[in-house]
Order: C-alpha cells, then sequence, then structure tokens
C-alpha cells in the first residue's frame, strides 16, 4: 500500500507540495493529507484518497487498483490528465468516483 501510494504520488504533478507528507511511516496512522483508512476484517486499510482541489496535475498511476477495499476516490477540482486507469475497474469495493 505505502509503494502504490508513493507511484500515485509520483505520477501525479504536485507544484504546492500538498502531498510532502506521503513519506512518513504508515498512511493510516501518520496523517498523511488526503488519506483516510479503516478497520477492515482486523486490519487497516486505505478507503478513501480525498484529494479535492489540491491543485494536482498529472496523471493517476493505475496502481490505485492496489487499493483494494478503496471506497472514495475523489479527485475533483484539479487538472489531471490522461485517462482513468481500466484497473479502476477492479476495485470491488469502490462507491464514489
Ligand atoms: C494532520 O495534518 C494536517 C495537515 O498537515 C494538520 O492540519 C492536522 O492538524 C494533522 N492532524 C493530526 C491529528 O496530526
Ligand atoms: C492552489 O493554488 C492556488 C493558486 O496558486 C492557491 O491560492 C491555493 O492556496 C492552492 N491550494 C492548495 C490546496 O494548494
Ligand atoms: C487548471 O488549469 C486551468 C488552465 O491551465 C487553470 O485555469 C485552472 O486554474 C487550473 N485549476 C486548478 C484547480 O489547478
Ligand atoms: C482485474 O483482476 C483480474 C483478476 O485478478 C485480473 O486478471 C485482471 O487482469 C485485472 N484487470 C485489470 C484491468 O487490472
Amino acid at each position: 500500500v505505502v509503494d502504490a501510494l508513493g507511484t500515485i504520488k509520483r505520477s501525479l504533478l504536485d507544484p504546492m507540495n500538498n502531498l510532502e507528507n506521503w513519506n512518513r511511516g504508515d498512511p493510516c496512522t501518520s496523517n498523511w493529507t488526503g488519506v483516510f483508512c479503516q478497520i477492515i476484517n482486523d486490519a487497516l486499510h486505505v478507503t478513501e484518497l480525498q484529494l479535492f482541489k489540491r491543485n494536482l496535475s498529472g496523471t493517476l498511476a493505475p496502481e490505485v487498483s492496489l487499493l483494494s477495499q478503496l471506497r472514495t476516490l475523489d479527485f475533483m477540482w484539479n487538472n489531471l490528465t490522461g485517462s482513468i486507469p481500466k484497473e479502476i475497474g477492479n476495485i470491488t469495493t469502490l462507491k464514489l468516483m
């Protein structure tokens, strides 16, 4: 999950450094910007990426599909380019995008 988030970060352009804390410790317990987790089957999983209005551009990496318990993926009000990775179709838990 840390690797998936690292890949997602590297494929984005983040001129305001909104994701600068996406490198410390565990994303679920170290307060990473826009990353929210829940306990599912006795383990913490990333369930939300809320990156609404963060001045991001670049592309959304297909590794987002490795976040297998994702419910919400919010990239509204950014300037992402490219297509939505087809791997997103594999996240069966996804409810809001
Ligand atoms: C989490 O980080 C945000 C932004 O960096 C900060 O405003 C907030 O106070 C932090 N919360 C905790 C519980 O550390
Ligand atoms: C986004 O960019 C605008 C214009 O440069 C700036 O005013 C705003 O604070 C930035 N917001 C974030 C979350 O980076
Ligand atoms: C997106 O790009 C357009 C054109 O470059 C710019 O006017 C707009 O402010 C940008 N929006 C955000 C949220 O960065
Ligand atoms: C979706 O998952 C299936 C089974 O794990 C895999 O075979 C398939 O290649 C995946 N599709 C995409 C688009 O990632």
